[in-house]
């Protein structure tokens, strides 16, 4: 199947693409900070409710120099795991704005979080919230003040709205919930709602919302949503995109409709970050295939793993000028021989040679966070533009990388 006609543009001119692979090589991870805090912004503002926090799931980009972009524009984190938690801290979030949601942490992975200030638990099951209260109650109920108190809430997991999921705790499990956290002095304070990743139907939102929070009526202690992530980004730029200012609006009017001030906390991932970034590569062969082009590129899907092994798409275009009869039908494949090592699969992109460079669009979320050693390839480096400049915020790795940890003689 061939690919939508592009209508895009490459996010900066050549020059400056040449002018950046000059300095720091290629394959290379491009940010743009203007069009990351613009984003942001764009979200922040389609919420009118005005008792909402925003936390960034840094699960999708754990870079600490973008987390302090997020910290910079007010929002908080939201950490998956202790390792969100850490990298948020080294970026400077106080642990109050780190909201925890996530699953199966082990007696000394929940100690960490609350030695390290972390305040906000939403707790996948009754078998994690009696773990967490047997933990505050032996370590941590003497030390910690009125402030530092820990707010609990759970994940919640409704089959008729999200299908079966692993994740989560039913209602009929709430009574159990609320006994064990009353037991230790503590109050179950919030739901946690996870729509499920890259979801760009923004009615797949909107019309949960009644039951959502008809739900959390449940909790006689409820001072909080947080209504998750989840929210999609439209890598096909000529396709159904996520409606902020629809979704915003509804989710507000719904609140204030139960005339009671709660805190609101939405938790974006890959709808945030996912724009800003841009990863250049340069071609290194050509050959065609009858009628179709097989270039191969200095980078790999272990350097960039969303698009062939988790499926998914982004958009690969080049510098040519182009016209629309220019174009051919092209795969775009990795420096290996892994079967599934394509950038992208019919592509349209002009007759290409070995030196052009190519730029993967929207590569900011699941991109670098996902890469991998695997194929033992190092990984780029990732480079920061904001106010005209540009600056290195991750090393390009080495080969000595492969060898980290390993214990040979
Ligand atoms: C609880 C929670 N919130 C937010 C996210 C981020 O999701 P997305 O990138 O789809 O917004 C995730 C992803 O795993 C998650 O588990």
């Amino acid at each position: 199947m061939v690919q939508n006609m592009p209508n895009f543009v490459t996010p900066f001119p050549l020059e400056s693409a040449q002018e950046l692979l000059g300095i720091y090589s290629s394959p290379l991870y491009v940010y743009n900070g203007s069009i990351l805090r613009e984003k942001i912004n764009h979200i922040t503002k389609s919420i009118p409710y005005p008792h909402t926090e925003f936390q960034f799931a840094s699960v999708t980009n754990g870079n600490v120099s973008l987390l302090q972009i997020f910290q910079e524009c007010g929002w908080g984190l939201h950490a998956n795991t202790p390792g969100d938690v850490f990298l948020g801290l080294k970026a400077g979030f106080s642990p109050h704005k780190i909201v925890y949601s996530g699953s199966n942490l082990n007696c000394q992975e929940f100690v960490q979080l609350l030695n390290w200030g972390v305040t906000t638990f939403n707790l996948d099951s009754v078998a994690q919230l009696e773990l967490f209260c047997d933990i505050y109650i032996d370590k941590f109920a003497e030390k910690l003040t009125a402030e530092t108190k820990p707010k609990l809430g759970l994940r919640l997991n409704l089959p008729k709205l999200t299908g079966e999921s692993r994740i989560g705790v039913r209602p009929e499990e709430f009574f159990q919930a609320i006994k064990i956290t009353n037991a230790v002095g503590l109050k179950l304070n919030g739901l946690h709602f996870y729509r499920g990743t890259g979801t760009n139907s923004t009615k797949a939102f909107t019309q949960v919302i009644e039951t959502i929070l008809s739900t959390c009526q449940l909790l006689q202690d409820w001072e909080y949503l947080d209504f998750g992530g989840g929210f999609g980004y439209p890598y096909h730029h000529n396709r159904m995109a996520f409606d902020w200012q629809n979704f915003g609006r509804e989710l507000t009017a719904a609140i204030e409709k139960i005339g009671r001030k709660i805190k609101l906390i939405i938790e974006p991932g890959r709808a945030a970050i996912a724009g800003c970034c841009t990863v250049l590569t340069k071609v290194i062969s050509v050959k065609w295939q009858g009628d179709k082009q097989i270039v191969g590129v200095d980078t790999t899907v272990a350097n960039l793993s969303v698009p062939s092994v988790h499926g998914g798409y982004r958009e690969i275009v080049s510098f040519h000028e182009i016209n629309k009869s220019d174009l051919y039908l092209t795969d775009v494949c990795g420096n290996t021989t892994y079967s599934r090592d394509y950038l992208g699969k019919n592509c349209q992109l002009p007759i290409l040679k070995s030196g052009d460079i190519l730029a993967i669009l929207d590569t900011g979320a699941y991109g670098y966070a996902m890469s991998s050693h695997f194929l033992h390839r190092p990984r780029p480096a990732e480079v920061l533009l904001e106010k005209n400049q540009h600056r290195l915020i991750r090393q390009r790795e080495d080969y000595n990388v492969l060898l980290n940890s390993q214990i040979f003689s």
